[in-house]
């Protein structure tokens, strides 16, 4: 499966839904989940996110954000419509802590 990662946090440029053949986003206040048990590994969300947010699970040190991805898109709405990003999106790009300070 595809997960979404931390840096999706407060940037939300929601690009990602549009293309997932199977729309398996899920979309909280300041980030989005793929439903990890929906992800059909197609791989055509990741090079969609602007701010690389996107990931295959089976890079290292993800286990925390495969737990999150299937927490929360079991929580969350589901989203296939592209939204506006924040207008300060670009502020919280890369920026260190997203989790602890603005998960939601
Ligand atoms: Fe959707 Fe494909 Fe991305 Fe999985 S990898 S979330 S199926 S677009
Ligand atoms: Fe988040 Fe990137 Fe999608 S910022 S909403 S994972 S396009």
């Amino acid at each position: 499966t595809y997960i979404v990662n931390d840096n999706c946090i407060k940037c939300k440029h929601t690009d990602c839904v549009e293309v997932c053949p199977v729309d398996c986003f899920y979309e909280g206040e300041n980030m989005l989940v793929i439903h990890p048990d929906e992800c059909i590994d197609c791989g055509v969300c990741e090079p969609e996110c602007p701010v690389e947010a996107i990931k295959p699970d089976t890079e290292p040190g993800l286990e925390k954000w495969l737990e999150i991805n299937t927490k929360y898109a079991e929580i969350w709405p589901n989203i296939t419509i592209k939204k506006d990003a924040p207008a300060d999106a670009a502020e919280y790009d890369g920026m260190e802590g997203k989790f602890e300070k603005f998960f939601s």
